[in-house]
């Protein structure tokens, strides 16, 4: 794929297939993303990725957590506030009225999605330590972008989901991440079931013209 196409394709998959993601891919992803920037080329990131059993035992559990009504406790909650005083709480109102514009009485598909991990054969758990500085998690976020274009460009779908970093212990335990680091985001990587109506391919969140972004002086 060209560049162009890769980015375009850049969209949130919430339904896989069961086919499995090759070892060998999944590591030459993480290899390559490794030329991401970071400061003072930190690093800061590990990146640890669940499949076969485990990710079958993890999304099991994850389920009896959601369906006990157990409340999300992730290691970056206190970035995500839905009470932000700022635009970005505006633009997160229009996603959830866009949601129900489009898919009306199936709404419920998003939160099943995400009940269910999505169905993704591959989990991607990205940490920074504890001790960090926030430009660590500037550079989790580059990390995780590179990922996701490289998957990509090789023809698999991601979704980079907080709700599969909802209940940290359970992904500690799993993922095998010690505790002093911070289970930041994950990515769920595998091949999009395009037949899923939650996918559907029309259904692309609008983004905010130029103007309300940008700004040139000189
Ligand atoms: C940090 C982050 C967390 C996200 N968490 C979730 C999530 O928990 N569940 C979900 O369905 N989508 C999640 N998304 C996907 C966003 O909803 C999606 O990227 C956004 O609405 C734009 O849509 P698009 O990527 O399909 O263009 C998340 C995206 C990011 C970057």
């Amino acid at each position: 794929m060209n560049f162009e196409d890769v980015y375009t394709h850049e969209h949130a998959t919430r339904k896989f297939l069961s086919r499995k993601v090759s070892e060998k891919l999944l590591a030459r992803l993480i290899q390559d993303a490794q030329n991401s920037p970071s400061l003072l080329n930190s690093q800061p990131w590990h990146v640890y990725a669940v499949m076969g059993d485990a990710r079958i035992n993890l999304c099991r559990e994850y389920e009896a957590l959601v369906r006990a009504g157990k409340h999300p406790q992730e290691d970056f909650a206190a970035m995500l506030s839905l009470h932000w005083d700022t635009f970005p709480s505006q633009n997160m109102v229009n996603f959830g009225a866009s949601q129900s514009y489009f898919f009306r009485d199936k709404l419920s598909l998003f939160t099943q999605a995400n009940d269910t991990m999505f169905n993704a054969p591959v989990l991607v758990y990205l940490t920074i330590p504890k001790a960090s500085p926030a430009w660590s998690i500037f550079d989790l976020g580059i990390f995780a972008q590179s990922l996701m274009l490289l998957a990509i460009n090789k023809g698999l779908a991601v979704i980079p989901a907080h709700s599969l970093v909802a209940y940290p212990e359970l992904v500690r335990k799993y993922a095998q991440i010690p505790d002093n680091e911070s289970v930041g985001m994950a990515i769920g990587i595998g091949y999009a079931d395009c037949k899923a109506e939650v996918n559907a391919d029309k259904y692309i969140p609008k983004r905010l013209p130029l103007r309300s972004v940008y700004r040139l002086s000189k």
